[in-house]
């Protein structure tokens, strides 16, 4: 199947979206679903998608690698229960293709050290044990993110707000190659959907909902019992009043959850206010708990039938990673190329 988007030279027939996400969980938060997953559905009748795991990404820091491999199979099941098709998304594993270690390389020589200093997930992330203790690749994680896009010259990055500044390194880094060599990449935009760029904590509505949550009880994991997730959905922190009000300064807690209702059920803020009306924090919450149970219920009976079939995963990447090989090596070559490389004789 050779069309225009992978035969390099003529227009790509639709424009590209890309995204990736780490194996760094048993499962997929909700943060991870409705911030990126979900749109990664949305995108795939339009554009030509390229979704993978990022496992490279999740060597910068340690892994346990019988839990990193386990891990990458239930996010891969995890794609394809949320609806990600295989048939029209290319679906990969980053380290299937070299090119994305190779291209990084290359965005490591064009970044300057105080530009990679900067990064406020770098500053986060080796806060904890003091930046003399993070990984040298930790450090160059912004590089290796940029190559992943810039490879596929996608139009498009589906991604929750936490990965903004990323992204805009990874269009300086495009525009900088491109002036300082010649046009190769194209300049990705961010996608990033207003409502659920960032999904709270549901016990500390004022930090993102994230794997590394300092209480579980705050975290929504899409493969947890669902009477575990209901349980955290009734219990969560509200606000003072009884209002069931959107309103993120004052009312950071219900607003959570109102986001939340509205991106699973399409319901607008105004109807689940008026719904809501009068009928306290509890009904509301209880209602928002049995949405909650419908949606994760059959996404974990397929995610946990999908993993009884590695080999049928197995072949989905590598289905995947023979359509991203096609345009990955190409823009390499040209990257390649363009910074005075010989190419190797064949
Ligand atoms: P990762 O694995 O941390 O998260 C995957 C996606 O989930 C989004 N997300 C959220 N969105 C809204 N609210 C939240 N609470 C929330 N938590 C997570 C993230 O923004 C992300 O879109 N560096 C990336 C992986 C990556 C990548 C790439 C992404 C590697 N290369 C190239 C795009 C393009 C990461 O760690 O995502």
């Amino acid at each position: 199947m050779s069309d225009s988007a992978t035969s390099g030279a003529a227009p790509a027939a639709r424009p590209r979206v890309l995204s990736g996400i780490q194996p760094t969980a048993d499962s997929y938060t909700l943060g991870n679903y409705l911030g990126a997953v979900r749109q990664w559905v949305a995108l795939q009748d339009e554009f030509e998608p390229f979704f993978f795991i990022a496992d490279l990404h999740a060597l910068t820091v340690e892994q346990d690698p019988k839990v990193l491999r386990e891990r990458t199979y239930v996010a891969v099941a995890q794609l394809l229960a949320a609806g990600v098709d295989p048939e029209r998304s290319a679906i990969f594993v980053q380290s299937h293709l070299p090119e994305h270690a190779e291209l990084g390389w290359i965005m490591q020589t064009i970044t300057g050290f105080g530009e990679a200093r900067r990064m406020t997930q770098f500053k986060d992330k080796s806060a904890k044990g003091g930046e003399g203790a993070a990984s040298v690749g930790l450090f160059a994680y912004p590089m290796l993110m940029a190559a992943d896009i810039l490879l596929y010259r996608p139009q498009y990055v589906p991604v929750g707000e936490d990965q903004r500044q990323h992204l805009e390194l990874a269009r300086d880094l495009a525009g900088r190659f491109n002036s300082r060599y010649k046009k190769t990449f194209r300049l990705p935009e961010p996608y990033i959907l207003k409502e659920t760029a960032k999904i709270y904590d549901l016990q500390d509505p004022t930090s993102k909902m994230s794997k590394s949550a300092s209480s579980p009880n705050g975290l929504v994991s899409l493969l947890d019992d669902p009477k575990v997730t209901a349980k955290k959905i009734r219990s969560a922190v509200t606000d003072s009043g009884s209002e069931v009000r959107y309103d993120p300064e004052e009312k950071p807690g219900v607003s959570n959850l109102l986001t939340i209702y509205s991106a699973l059920t399409g319901e607008s803020f105004e109807t689940l206010e008026q719904k809501y009306a009068g009928s306290g924090y509890g009904a509301f919450k209880g209602d928002l708990a049995e949405v909650m149970v419908e949606f994760v219920t059959p996404f974990r009976d397929r995610t946990l039938a999908l993993m009884a079939d590695k080999a049928h995963l197995d072949r989905v990447l590598a289905d995947g990673a023979g359509k991203a090989r096609a345009v990955a090596s190409r823009t390499l070559a040209d990257a390649y190329d363009r910074v005075g490389l010989v190419p190797a004789a064949r």
